[in-house]
């Protein structure tokens, strides 16, 4: 790659879609003169074959197209970009409220009415870059923490690979609680995530083979809100810090750190309880050989009133794991 298809590649990309050449020609003037690159498309179908192929940052949509429409296409497009945040906005002749409401549930970030002046274009798409590069940097410090939750572990021959499969077995059972593809999401992230806090305790204490002192339980209970207070300033996370801060809360309100009881504690803490509890009876440990899954669902099963976890909850962990084991055989 030259010099200057480097400066062309770190351009900003902007996606215009119209079913009329004559705009295309128009907006792609308009935009490759305020520096941005840009690629048309003549209708929905050339635009899905483009997003395919090359990334692109945003997109400026005709409303009114033979075929796929603009509200349908920006569905299409968002869903096409994954969980990052696209921007799309799009361009009506029409300025009705019942457009726009069409508009802001297909997802579209912003409007622009027929006719309009350049410097409105440029404002909007302006503030949605800049709103499109916070977001990435969320995502990137995101990232960045989940990636340190695994490393930590993987030190661990205990722990190795525990929070990552804590968090796919509780995005799996929200699957099968028929939760959405966000709780799902959501569930797997703090799964991953709800023992960070472990990274302020002493290795010493968390590898010890015998009984813990009352003075280093104290401690080991302390991850919790240590994990909580990492997470504190990522905004993005702040759904997760219930589940890393109530993870280990009983049914029977004999947990920790706050002893919430039955539906006080937050549902997906309630879910996490289960698969992490599970997990860690699966997986060997300084002190015991790991239990097989079918012992470990016989033990979930006998212990589903004793106050440990959510007893329905229970209940349908135990069958969909019984179901997977079922499947398995
Ligand atoms: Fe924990």
């Amino acid at each position: 790659m030259n010099a200057r298809q480097r400066v062309e590649e770190k351009k900003p990309s902007i996606l215009v879609v119209d079913d009329l050449a004559f705009n295309l020609e128009v907006m792609e003037g308009l935009l490759f003169k305020e520096g941005y690159r840009v690629l048309t498309a003549l209708g929905a179908d050339s635009a899905l074959g483009i997003i395919e192929k090359s990334p692109v940052d945003l997109a400026i949509l005709d409303v009114m197209m033979p075929g796929m429409n603009g509200y349908e296409l920006c569905k299409r497009l968002k869903n096409l970009s994954g969980r990052r945040f696209f921007p799309v906005i799009l361009v009506t002749a029409l300025n009705e409220l019942e457009d726009k409401i069409r508009g802001l549930n297909a997802g579209a970030d912003d409007f622009l009415t027929k006719p309009f002046h350049t410097i409105e274009l440029t404002t909007k798409i302006r503030s949605l870059l800049r709103l499109r590069k916070m977001q990435s940097e969320l995502d990137h410090s995101e990232d960045i923490i989940m990636t340190l939750a695994i490393a930590i572990e993987a030190k661990d021959v205990y722990t190795k690979g525990h929070s990552e499969r804590v968090g796919t077995l509780s995005m799996e059972f929200g699957g099968y609680l028929g939760l959405s593809d966000d709780d799902r999401h959501l569930l797997f992230k703090a799964g991953v995530l709800h023992d960070i806090g472990k990274i302020g305790i002493d290795d010493y204490i968390l590898h010890k083979s015998d009984d813990l002192t009352e003075k280093e339980m104290r401690l080991v209970k302390e991850h919790v809100i240590i994990g909580e207070n990492i997470c504190t300033p990522l905004q993005s996370a702040k759904n997760l810090r219930p589940v890393i801060r109530h993870h280990h809360e009983r049914w029977d309100g004999a947990g920790f750190p706050d002893g919430l009881k039955a539906e006080d504690i937050p549902f997906f803490a309630r879910i996490v309880a289960i698969t992490d509890s599970f997990d860690a009876m699966v997986s060997i440990r300084p002190y015991r050989a790991p239990y097989s899954i079918q012992e470990a669902i016989t033990m979930m099963e006998n212990e589903q009133h004793t106050g440990q976890w959510d007893p329905t909850l229970i209940e349908h962990f135990v069958t969909m794991m019984t179901n997977q084991l079922g499947c398995d055989r």
